[in-house]
């Protein structure tokens, strides 16, 4: 909290000449937030040293993980990002609802071109009605493997947490780390037609803890007074696993989902995908000591390889001997579903919410991997996926192929030939989803390209029917929806039953990424308020390499505040 008052303060300042200096050109835009917060991001690279090696990395303004954006609920941000490195890059304000702002949300070749060596670009948006733990990260390429950082948006002044103050607020970013170049790895990855290898490291801010090679003393750590009650904004940053989290001999009270207030639940260990955040609440009953907070794999898939040792940060009372060994945490095992399904369950908003009874597009969406054929004239290099063939994914078996422009851009200026508006909405065939493919649906593992989208009336009531598949494997998908919150009325295992389907319609939580059960499937409600170009996809990169997503084009209704304004003037251009 010291950070935040002492920035707040610079912000003041900075704001007061903003507003001198546009308040005319404001006056007729909306929305306009309480203040304005201004930060000068650099996209720049960074020699570190971690698990005995040294790398230059990308970050912002030479910090991994990057600053951290300070905001309170409704005020108006402004992020000039400079790419001083000759990567293209991105940032994307993950959470963040972009309401009438849609051309600053970030997602490559959907709402931008890259932001190219060199150049600039100023991200304005508001934080309408919005508080809470979100994070921005890059979104282009897998650059976002290194390219992350927390937003930490307070509620307005003298407005409360629903729950006693904690004594302190840690912000604690799971990541996961690799000793290669990250952007040349996709590249390699997307040629091999293989599978991605593991990350070398899972981090906790940064820090992959005593477990890894040469990295006894990169470890995170908090110092803890006993008898206090801490509040800890976890944020999975990861970048393809999905991770469970706990605190040696701790519970941990979940108190927020996706920046959104849910009903307090105290569990061992909670479960996030990247693209989740969740704020817990942990108090210090426990004897004086050294306890480990630990991050380790949720891997629901079958036949994956991946890092099987845990991140560990340091939860450790003043007091404790500082060279004693820490407590371990006792994570779930890699593939406890359960232990998925119970932190589920235990999401709830806090009050009863305003769910769509009615509904006007109902969408089925079927989520999963395939194999393509090999094409290659030297299949032992490119096709190292099942059956000698090459991985892809897709949403209703079509794998989205980014266009050479952004969608927003052409969808705005009429450009022909960039994407079409035939995403289906439901799959060509049903058939046993999860238990049918390959073996008995062969037609199903062979995908389409496409730059598919859907479009979608201002204002609708939207429901979306998200079905995993068993093609290669069944996995828990965490399915993110840029523009949106969404409730998540209901989920279960197997195939979607509309006769056996039960749906919370008093108090689902409010999410923007929903990790759709491994062989099952996830409803979410919505309405389509807010127009412009949205992406829909699963959050691990590597997903979205092979094609895991699909776009949703939102309408203009009809007065000035239901539509998109015009583009900003240094939009990039491809
Ligand atoms: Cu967190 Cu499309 O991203």
């Amino acid at each position: 909290m010291a950070n935040f008052a002492t920035f707040c303060f610079l912000c003041l300042s900075l704001s007061m000449s903003y507003y001198l200096q546009t308040s005319h050109a404001m006056a007729h835009e909306w929305p306009v937030g309480g203040s304005t917060r201004f930060y000068d991001f650099k996209v720049q690279t960074l020699r570190v040293t971690k698990l005995c090696n040294t790398k230059e990395i990308v970050t912002i303004n030479k910090k991994f993980p990057g600053p951290v954006v300070y905001a309170q609920e409704d005020d108006r941000i402004i992020v000039k990002v400079t790419n001083e490195t000759p990567y293209n890059a991105t940032i994307h304000w993950h959470g963040v609802r972009q309401r009438l702002s849609c051309w600053f949300d970030g997602p490559s070749y959907i709402t931008q071109c890259p932001i190219q060596a060199g150049q600039t670009f100023t991200y304005e948006f508001t934080l309408v009605k919005q508080k809470g733990t979100f994070f921005w990260h890059a979104h282009v390429s897998w650059l976002r493997a290194t390219v992350y950082g927390a937003i930490v948006v307070y509620p307005k002044t003298g407005v409360p947490y629903p729950f006693k103050h904690p004594y302190e607020e840690h912000i604690v970013i799971l990541g996961e780390y690799w000793l290669k170049d990250v952007v040349q790895l996709e590249q390699q990855v997307l040629a091999s037609g293989g599978a991605a290898p593991p990350a070398d490291a899972f981090t906790i801010n940064g820090h992959p803890g005593p477990n890894y090679n040469c990295s006894r003393d990169d470890v995170y750590k908090i110092d803890i007074v006993p008898g206090r009650t801490y509040m800890l904004r976890l944020i999975n940053a990861a970048l393809n696993m999905e991770n469970f989290f706990a605190i040696a001999y701790h519970k941990l009270t979940v108190v927020e989902a996706d920046a959104e207030y849910t009903k307090s639940f105290t569990t061992d260990r909670v479960m996030l995908g990247p693209g989740q955040t969740m704020n817990v609440l942990v108090t210090a009953d426990q004897p004086i000591g050294k306890y480990s907070m630990a991050m380790g794999p949720y891997m629901s898939a079958k036949n994956v390889s991946f890092q099987n040792i845990s991140a560990v940060a340091y939860f450790q009372y003043v007091g404790a001997a500082p060279n004693s060994l820490s407590l371990p945490a006792n994570l779930p095992s890699f593939n406890d579903n359960l232990a998925v399904k119970t932190v589920m369950d235990g999401l709830r908003s806090l009050n009863p919410v305003n769910v769509p009874k009615e509904i006007d597009a109902s969408l089925f969406v079927t989520v999963g991997l395939n194999v393509n054929k090999c094409r290659s004239k030297t299949p032992q290099k490119n096709c190292q996926g099942a059956n000698n063939g090459t991985f892809a994914a897709s949403m209703n078996n079509i794998t989205f192929v980014k266009p050479t422009i952004s969608i927003l851009e052409a969808y705005y200026k009429k450009i022909d030939g960039q994407f079409t508006e035939d995403f289906p909405g439901a799959p060509l065939k049903f058939y046993d989803f999860v238990n049918g493919a390959p073996n008995n649906a062969p037609n199903n593992t062979q995908a389409r390209n496409g730059t598919r989208t859907k479009v979608l009336e201002f204002g609708s009531r939207v429901q979306i029917i998200f079905q995993d598949t068993g093609t290669v494997t069944t996995e828990n998908h965490p399915i993110h929806l840029h523009g949106y919150s969404f409730y998540v009325v209901g989920y279960g295992t197997g195939n979607f039953d509309p006769q056996t389907a039960t749906f919370n319609l008093i108090d689902p939580p409010y999410m923007n990424t929903i990790g759709v059960p491994v062989g099952g499937w996830a409803v979410i409600r919505f309405v389509a308020d807010n127009p412009g170009v949205w992406f829909m996809h699963c959050h691990l990169d590597i997903h979205q390499s092979w094609g895991l997503g699909a776009v949703l084009i939102v309408e203009n209704g009809k007065g000035q505040l239901e539509t998109l304004p015009h583009p900003p003037a240094d939009l990039p251009r491809c």
